[in-house]
C-alpha cells in the first residue's frame, strides 16, 4: 500500500508541475462520444496519459487519452479525456488510479460521465440522467485488498456518494437551460459484452435505470477519498431486448455526438455554478 502511495504522489507531483502548481477545482471524466468538451477547455495544457509515471493508458476506440487540464466557465478543471474501463482488463484498482491521484493533487469535486443503455422504458435515447444511486452486483470492488489510509477509512458510507446538493445544482442548470434531466439509478455491468435481455429485465426489478460499464467504480474510489461526486448518463439506446434490434457501438457513439451539444451546455453551466 505503500507502494500504491508512492506512485500516486509520482504522478501527482509530475502533473502538479506541468500546471505550475495552480490548484484544480473540479476534475471530470467524459464517457464514450462526449469527450469533445474537452476541446472546449481555455488556456489548456494537455498531457497524454502515457507521459505520467504510473498511469494506466486508456486503449477504447473513441477514447482520446490524455488529461486536459485548463478553464472552463471560469473555474479550473481536469479533464480526463477517455477514461479506463475494467473490460479492457485493467484491474478495478487501476481503474481508479486515475481518481484517486486526482484528489492527492487536492481536487475534491468529480464530475463522472458516461454513456448507457436505457433500461427505464417511459424514457428514449439522448434523455440525460442525473445519477441519484447506483447498483454494483459485480463482486469486485477497486478498495479490495489493503486499505490506502491516508486517501480514506476502511470502512466507509455510501448513501451520501451523489450528494443532493450537487444532484440539485445540476437540475436547477437544466431549467436554466430548457434541458429537460432524469434523474435514476445507474447499475454496473462489467462488458465488455453488452448486457442479455434477461439480464436488463434483472436491473430493472433491481429498480434501475440505466446499465453501463463505468462509472461505479470510480464513485466508490472518490468516496473513500472524500470526494463529491456528480453523475450524468446519457443514454444512448434502449437497454437490450426492449427494442426488436441489435445493440452496438455505433449507435452509442452516434447519439453521444447527437447530444453532445446540449450535453456541453448543461456541463458548462452545472460548472458554473458548482458551489466549492
Ligand atoms: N449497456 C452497457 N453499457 C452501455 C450501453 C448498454 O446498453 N450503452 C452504452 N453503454
Amino acid at each position: 500500500m505503500e507502494r500504491l502511495m508512492e506512485k500516486l504522489k509520482e504522478a501527482s507531483a509530475y502533473v502538479d508541475a506541468k500546471i505550475n502548481h495552480e490548484p484544480v477545482a473540479i476534475a471530470m471524466v467524459l464517457g464514450s462520444g462526449l469527450g469533445d468538451l474537452a476541446n472546449e477547455v481555455q488556456q489548456k495544457t494537455i498531457i497524454p496519459y502515457s507521459e505520467i509515471p504510473h498511469f494506466p493508458v486508456s486503449t477504447v476506440q473513441g477514447h482520446a487519452g490524455r488529461l486536459v487540464i485548463g478553464m472552463l466557465s471560469g473555474k479550473r478543471v481536469l479533464v480526463m479525456q477517455g477514461r479506463l474501463h475494467f473490460y479492457e482488463g485493467y484491474s478495478m484498482d487501476t481503474v481508479v488510479f486515475p481518481i484517486q491521484m486526482m484528489r492527492v493533487l487536492g481536487i475534491k469535486e468529480l464530475l463522472l460521465t458516461n454513456a448507457a443503455g436505457c433500461v427505464n422504458t417511459a424514457w428514449v435515447p439522448g434523455d440525460l440522467m442525473i445519477i441519484s444511486d447506483h447498483i454494483k452486483l459485480v463482486a469486485d470492488n477497486p478498495l479490495r485488498g489493503p486499505n490506502p489510509d491516508e486517501l480514506g477509512e476502511r470502512f466507509f458510507d455510501m448513501g451520501s456518494a451523489y450528494p443532493a446538493e450537487l444532484r440539485a445544482v445540476a437540475h436547477a442548470s437544466g431549467e436554466r437551460l430548457g434541458i429537460p434531466l432524469r434523474e435514476g439509478i445507474y447499475q454496473l455491468f462489467t462488458g465488455p459484452s453488452f448486457e442479455t435481455p434477461a439480464e436488463v429485465r434483472f436491473a430493472r426489478m433491481c429498480g434501475a435505470d440505466a446499465v453501463g460499464m463505468s462509472t461505479v467504480p470510480e464513485a466508490i474510489a472518490a468516496r473513500h477519498a472524500g470526494m463529491r461526486v456528480l453523475g450524468i448518463s446519457c443514454m444512448t439506446n434502449m437497454a437490450a431486448g426492449i427494442l426488436d434490434q441489435p445493440l452496438d457501438h455505433l449507435e452509442v457513439l452516434e447519439t453521444g455526438e447527437r447530444v453532445k451539444h446540449t450535453f456541453g451546455a448543461l456541463v458548462k453551466d452545472i460548472v458554473k455554478h458548482w458551489p466549492i
